[in-house]
């Protein structure tokens, strides 16, 4: 069992072995935003500020290189390795069954 810590609102969610960082989150009630839950679209990328975790296998095109070495992950495929896995999502008082992915621009 990991503990995946909010940032920077501090709040903390269970994640069971096995269990990926999205699938965690939504347990608890948090809406991340994510479409293919594969590793193949990059819409479940958020940083990962703190910790160790196991991406899995996702595509280039949806977490690049480079964005993988300013620490960003897919949290569809991630699965923390360590006790606890510190993520930048969410306002300082984030509410639960919402998204808080700021857009800058239209998905479509
Ligand atoms: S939901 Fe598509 S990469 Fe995670």
């Amino acid at each position: 069992m990991s503990v995946i810590r909010l940032h920077p609102s501090g709040r903390t969610v269970p994640c069971p072995d096995g269990a990926t960082v999205l699938e965690a989150l939504e347990k608890s009630g948090y809406a991340l935003p994510n479409n293919c839950r594969a590793g193949a679209c990059g819409e479940c990328k958020i940083k990962v500020v703190a910790g160790r975790f196991d991406q899995g296998f996702v595509l280039d095109m949806a977490l690049s290189p480079d964005e993988r070495k300013q620490g960003f992950g897919l949290m569809c495929m991630a699965k923390p390795l360590s006790d606890e896995l510190v993520v930048e999502w969410g306002t300082p008082t984030p509410n639960r069954n919402c998204s808080h992915r700021a857009r800058t621009s239209p998905t479509w």
